[in-house]
């Protein structure tokens, strides 16, 4: 059994073409999701996951601006690394790529656009943390599988198949961009063989697991929402989807300072010290009220 500590990646790299012209000079993971920079919501998430050690993957054009924003993560009581991916050749290039940032320890990747929110979020992360061996990944009911990853279940419900972008969806589970695997991800990557459209395609290293019985599908219900911002309509619909959470609940979504607070990562003078920060607008004003408990 691994009982080596779970590590995270973010994939925040790609062209973010579907966006142009808004991301011909930006990267997309870098555009504001309402108040905070899209790459916060996926960071969250780890975090939430108890996910301490972070490589982030970026184009090498991007990285800079990245960095700008995260340095070395030790404000949020992380460590981060950086890696670079050249060309967008596949989400599964991703564990070739963290192959010794990883160094044989388990990992959760989330895809730099993609946002989770949902009650209960941190026990569905905590289960998927438990299984040491194989992957988990999340299932979110669609109405547009044919744009996703699509989970094909047999008579006895169990995961059959997971096919990308199917023209005829085999269900409505479309895969969403959050993937546990055990330590043996890399090595795995490195059985898979580019794509018609020649990417190394995240379907076929989940279907590598699945082949040996090692892939669990957790169903994401009601109480969860998911957005994976790749469209103009999509990422507005994120961003108003998380203004509307924060003014009706006094809550803040995705906030990566309050969550390293929560899991004693960093302390109340390390959330004033950050709060002063941003004094002029909301997110400075809760994240003094934090530090005043
Ligand atoms: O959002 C969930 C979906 O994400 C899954 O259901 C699909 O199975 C999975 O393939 C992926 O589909 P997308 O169509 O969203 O993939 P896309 O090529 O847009 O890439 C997703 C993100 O990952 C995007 O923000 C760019 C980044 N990326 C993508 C590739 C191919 C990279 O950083 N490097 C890459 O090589």
């Amino acid at each position: 059994m691994n009982t080596m500590k779970r590590k995270g990646i973010i994939l925040a790299g790609g062209t973010g073409s579907r966006l142009y012209p808004v991301t011909l000079s930006i990267s997309k993971q870098l555009l504001p999701v309402y108040d905070k920079p899209m790459i916060y919501y996926p960071l969250s998430v780890l975090m939430l996951a108890g996910i301490r050690e972070i490589a982030i993957i970026t184009t090498p054009q991007d990285a800079a601006q990245f960095q700008r924003l995260l340095g070395d993560g030790g404000q949020f009581g992380l460590t981060l690394t950086w890696i670079t991916q050249d060309a967008p050749e596949g989400l599964a290039q991703a564990y070739i790529l963290s192959e010794r940032f990883l160094d044989g320890a388990p990992s959760a990747m989330v895809l730099g656009d993609n946002i989770f929110f949902g009650h209960g979020l941190t026990d569905l992360l905590a289960s998927a943390d438990s299984r040491n061996d194989g992957a988990t990944i999340f299932g979110y009911r669609v109405p547009d599988p044919e744009r996703y990853g699509v989970v094909a279940f047999g008579e006895d419900h169990r995961p059959r198949a997971i096919v990308e972008k199917p023209a005829d969806p085999p269900s409505s589970c479309a895969v969403t961009g959050l993937y546990f695997m055990d330590g043996t991800a890399s090595a795995r990557a490195r059985q898979v063989r580019p794509s018609v459209r020649g990417e190394l395609e995240i379907t076929d290293l989940l279907g590598l697991y699945l082949d040996e019985g090692l892939l669990s599908v957790e169903r994401m219900g009601r109480g969860y929402s998911w957005f994976d911002t790749g469209t103009h309509a999509s990422l507005l619909d994120a961003g108003n989807f998380v203004r509307m959470l924060e003014n009706r609940q006094d809550t803040q979504v995705g906030c990566p300072e309050e969550i390293a607070f929560n899991n004693g990562w960093i302390d109340r003078d390390s959330i004033r010290d950050l709060a002063m920060r941003y004094q002029k607008n909301d997110y400075g004003r809760y994240l003094s009220a934090l530090a005043c408990g």
